[in-house]
């Protein structure tokens, strides 16, 4: 959570600049006073805002009316019909652009470029890079999709996708996308168990994956990984049947190589009939056509799935449609970055794919926008930490979109690092994930966008599929901290519990009260957890038609912007990324050893927010009896547990092992008083009337000393 004494006291503004000093021909949105004239139309008249947006696409069959509300279902741009493939990849390649470059990629591994004279490395000079063309992008989809279709894909199936940041995760996801088959990505940091649960809960029965990837100079097994949740599938009855692995790497270990079309000795074939094949994707794509027309869909078709983590253990499967997601990203992009469909920009966000910013931005919005867009396989700090300014000056790097985690990290390693580097082609900075702290706003401005270039901070969602609060860098007067105003077409506001909108710097309830075309179409398979977490809790005080609720806290100043203050729920952002702090737990007590868990977020200098887990253990150590010791030992062995079963993002910063948790009298246990013991308040001024028993408190904090 951002310090809220810290925004109180930011009093600084920073006005836009005339569009030519950055390069750019014009600002689409130009002043404020035509921000807010076109975000009042949008908001009168949405439908109309957003079939013009629309039209922007291209349809095989146009729509029949623009929106159909019956809250919380919305369907946006009824019975028109598209194909999200078609306007990423074909469309260019039909009006004249198929050479034009649609995405450059670099790998991770190089040599370090600077002097340290004993860093010899096993890597060239100079990175792997390559540059695709949109006519390379439609055969390569085509191959792929022909290949899906070989393995039994069909349109409405979910396709699972585990990869590397690698041109082929791209042409992956828009594969799957050309046949109507919804994509299911896995961030490629996750375990093997986020697979097999994700897989099994979207009914998935194919996985694209690839042998390995690189991070920080080290192979991820991520085919290794995949063998595992196949098998961990197969105890609970669910049989993937195919697994397409890319070759990146070359290093597979013995034990997973494998014959195009046969089953690794790590799978267990036996108990699987039939088993799972695994297919080499070089040796597959090679045998099927290069030509697969582009599945006519509806707008409303699932385009995607995509894991969020809640405040139950279970992660939920964000589903998002073809249509209003690829209006909205579409509008979005354009607007928020000043895109302008040529290869005169080069756009990189630094966001894996595997997250809806890597979904939006990486991918989606910058294709249909006709604008190249920059894939980093790698971590920043590799081969040194001047990487990423590295990579913006070869790459003339025009919009950089980074998370505040990472500017606070640069933060820490000094300004030496961007100083040695020319900045000079950047135009436009963005950032998104979390609250940016001012400091690291501020030192993102003069250290990188060297006093010239325009912030967005972007807030938004898994949810909400692109950004709904966004400064306009043409328009919008920034003061750091604030994410400042409404996205066009968006009707955000602060209300409290009665839905009743409150007035300046009165903190609430962040809502949007009209729906938008990129907004969630459900849960997957759980329309009690779309109803209960997004529409439940926020209501229209007139009309009683619920409300869009995010789960974050936030105020308006009196010039109306926004500030976002953090969840009201119990998950935890760390480094930029979501975290149910149940799902930390169940990982914490499928431990042997460990009989009850409770985990909490403490503010991190980097990070964000931390974690700190309380853990009582089985047995008890005050009565010998024959329970593990809570040893440093046992504190290790429980952090690389957790990142085994959810991913190392999860590892806790700290573990303290408690004979109790405070709870109330009905057994829920206190968190709130937990987060105050981990952050080392002082006095306890929560209310603990309800607690169970209070000396377990006083335990705790006699534990710290
Ligand atoms: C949560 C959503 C949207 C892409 C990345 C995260 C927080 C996101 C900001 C921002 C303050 C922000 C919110 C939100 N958040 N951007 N600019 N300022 N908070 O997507 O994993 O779905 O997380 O991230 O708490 O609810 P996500």
């Amino acid at each position: 959570m951002t310090n809220v004494q810290t925004l109180l006291k930011e009093h600084r503004t920073f006005p836009p600049v005339p569009a030519e000093t950055l390069g750019f021909a014009k600002w689409h949105v130009g002043s404020l006073e035509e921000y807010k004239k076109l975000h009042a139309r949008s908001i009168q008249n949405p439908e109309a805002f957003w079939a013009e947006e629309a039209q922007k696409l291209a349809w095989f069959q146009h729509w029949d009316h623009v929106l159909s509300w019956d809250a919380p279902d919305a369907k946006w741009f009824v019975n028109g019909k598209l194909n999200a493939c078609y306007n990423c990849v074909d469309r260019h390649v039909q009006s004249g652009h198929g050479d034009s470059c649609a995405l450059v990629w670099e790998g991770e591994p190089m040599a370090p470029r600077t002097s340290h004279p004993t860093a010899a490395s096993k890597y060239a000079s100079e990175p792997e890079i390559k540059r695709v063309t949109y006519r390379e992008l439609q055969e390569q989809t085509s191959r792929v999709a022909n290949a899906l279709k070989h393995l039994g894909v069909k349109k409405g199936d979910v396709v699972t996708i585990y990869m590397p940041m690698v041109p082929e995760l791209v042409i992956a996801i828009l594969a799957c996308a050309r046949i109507g088959a919804a994509h299911s990505v896995i961030f490629g940091g996750f375990a093997p168990h986020a697979i097999s649960e994700r897989a099994m809960d979207a009914h998935s029965r194919v996985i694209i994956t690839a042998d390995g990837g690189y991070r920080r100079g080290e192979v991820v097994p991520l085919q290794k990984n995949v063998e595992e949740a196949v098998n961990q599938l197969a105890n609970h009855g669910h049989i993937i049947n195919h697994v397409l692995v890319l070759k990146r790497t070359g290093h597979e270990p013995p034990s997973t190589r494998f014959a195009s079309g046969t089953t690794p000795a790590n799978v267990k074939a036996t108990s699987i009939h039939p088993p799972t094949k695994f297919h080499w994707w070089h040796d597959l794509v090679a045998r099927v056509s290069d030509a697969c027309p582009c599945e006519v869909m509806d707008s409303e078709d699932m385009l995607f799935l995509l894991y969020t983590s809640g405040s139950t253990g279970k992660p939920k499967g964000i589903q998002h449609t073809t249509g209003g997601y690829l209006t909205f990203v579409n509008t979005t992009a354009r607007l928020t970055f000043n895109l302008v469909p040529d290869t005169s920009q080069m756009f990189w966000c630094s966001a894996d794919i595997g997250w809806i910013t890597g979904h939006s931005y990486v991918l989606y919005g910058l294709l249909m926008n006709r604008v190249p867009t920059l894939l980093f396989e790698g971590a920043p700090n590799f081969p040194d930490n001047g990487r990423f300014w590295d990579i913006i000056a070869r790459h003339k790097v025009t919009q950089f979109y980074t998370a505040p985690t990472a500017i606070r990290t640069f933060m820490k390693w000094g300004t030496e690092w961007p100083e040695k580097y020319d900045l000079s082609s950047l135009r436009v900075l963005g950032t998104v994930g979390e609250p940016i702290n001012p400091e690291a706003w501020i030192w993102y401005h003069e250290n990188i966008g060297r006093k010239r270039c325009p912030i967005v901070d972007t807030y938004w969602q898994t949810e909400t599929g692109g950004h709904v609060v966004t400064p306009l860098p043409g328009a919008t007067p920034t003061k750091p901290g604030s994410c400042t105003l409404p996205m066009l077409g968006i009707d955000a506001a602060i209300v409290n519990e009665q839905g009743e909108e409150l007035g300046a710097n009165q903190g609430g309830l962040f809502c949007i009260r009209k729906p938008w075309p990129g907004m969630l179409r459900g849960v997957y398979g759980n329309r009690e957890r779309f109803i209960s977490n997004y529409w439940g809790r926020l209501k229209d005080p007139k009309t009683g038609t619920p409300f869009y609720f995010s789960a974050d806290g936030a105020r308006r100043d009196e010039d109306g912007y926004f500030w976002v203050q953090g969840r009201v729920d119990d998950v935890i952002k760390v480094s930029g990324h979501l975290l149910g702090t149940m799902e930390v737990e169940s990982a914490l007590v499928s431990h042997p050893a460990v009989a009850e868990a409770a985990v909490v977020g403490v503010p991190h200098e980097i990070k964000g927010s931390g974690i700190v887990a309380f853990v009582t253990l089985k047995g008890s150590w005050a009565t010998k009896n024959p329970g593990r010791q809570p040893d440093d030992a046992l504190r290790a062995e429980l952090t690389s547990h957790v990142a085994k079963e959810v991913g190392a993002l999860a590892k806790p910063d700290q573990i303290r092992f408690a004979e109790g948790l405070p709870k109330t009298r009905s057994g829920k246990i206190m968190r709130r008083l937990l987060r105050d013991v981990a952050a080392g308040v002082e006095k306890i001024t929560q209310d603990t009337t309800t607690l169970e028993d209070f000396s377990v408190v006083a335990k705790l904090r006699a534990d710290e000393e």
